[in-house]
């Protein structure tokens, strides 16, 4: 097998191949003056096994587009078998039409990575496990939690513990994981009661004298986790933490998150940390290469990557 990576995550690429005692193949992905871009693989892939890793994540055109222009040179280079990596699926929360005459742009992104000639998508913790089925090609979402799930019960004591899922959505993956952990569950449930009147955060289930653990597969601007954990407080938490996949972070995000009182955040390395989200003293970044490594390692023998799940 050979695995390339575009611009957006070459430390994570670099850690899979180290995982997997590989070096990273080597390709040049560049720009031209005007911004296009331009991809060289610069050693033979004829008849290999190919991963390209890849995050869609800001800015998320330049690369996906690199993303895709990767794939079109691997295949044109005789390829045996093309798998996308993309540890974060970006497009991923435009699933649907929010309303008449509008995209679903995640479908489109599938349609993209397939039409440019991806065998095989590997990804982890998709905003919707149903974005599996945009892909009519095989696609494995793996699933950060036990990663998660370990981090955590090596810092809380059972008893103490207390999962939150910081919406109603989020309650699904939020009740897995109190499962796995053996803890209880509470749900902050947002109404907006009016037009123009402010949001009120009703909690459902008694957090008081709890550590809680919001859980969630996004951190954007850090607003919902924000929110949560100031009314987790005002309930008499003991103290909030959030353990989040997908560190997207964008605008003035690691600041708000450092200014917050949530105890710590911690995300994945799914996104390549900012130096201003490094520099942040409440957010930690967990590491996923020997989980993706060792799916790219599964896949490439024709192994079941499932019991990774467990
Ligand atoms: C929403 O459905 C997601 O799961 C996250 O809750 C959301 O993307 C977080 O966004 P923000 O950090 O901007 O509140």
């Amino acid at each position: 097998m050979k695995i390339f990576a575009g611009n957006s995550n070459q430390q994570l690429a670099e850690n899979i191949c180290q995982y997997l005692n590989l070096h990273l193949g080597k390709a040049s992905v560049r720009r031209f003056a005007d911004q296009e871009i331009f991809v060289e693989i610069q050693e033979n892939v004829r008849g290999e096994d190919v991963f390209i890793v890849q995050s869609t994540s800001y800015p998320a055109n330049d690369n996906l587009m690199e993303l895709l222009i990767m794939i079109d040179a691997a295949r044109r280079s005789s390829a045996r078998r093309i798998t996308a990596v993309l540890p974060y699926f970006g497009y991923a929360r435009q699933d649907r039409k929010p309303g008449p005459r509008s995209p679903i742009s995640a479908k489109l992104v599938a349609n993209l990575i397939t039409e440019a000639g991806a065998d095989r998508v590997l990804t982890m913790d998709l905003h919707a496990g149903q974005i599996q089925g945009f892909f009519d090609i095989p696609t494995d979402n793996l699933f950060a939690m036990p990663t998660l799930a370990r981090d955590i019960k090596e810092r809380y004591e059972k008893g103490s513990m207390m999962v939150v899922s910081p919406d109603v959505g989020g309650v699904v993956r939020a009740r897995a994981l109190a499962k796995r952990l053996d803890a209880l569950l509470a749900i902050v449930d947002k109404r907006r009661d009016r037009p123009g009147e402010s949001e009120v955060m009703n909690i459902i289930g008694d957090v008081s004298g709890k550590d809680c653990l919001l859980i969630d597969d996004i951190v954007d601007s850090g607003g919902t986790l924000c929110n949560a954990a100031d009314a987790m407080l005002a309930n008499g938490a003991n103290s909030v933490t959030a353990y989040i996949t997908h560190g997207v972070l964008s605008g003035g995000a690691a600041a708000r998150i450092g200014a917050s009182k949530l105890r710590e955040l911690v995300i994945t390395d799914s996104i390549r940390a900012t130096p201003e989200v490094q520099a942040t003293h409440n957010i930690r970044v967990i590491e996923t290469a020997s989980l993706i490594g060792e799916a790219i390692n599964r896949t490439s023998a024709e192994k079941s990557v499932s019991s990774l799940f467990d």
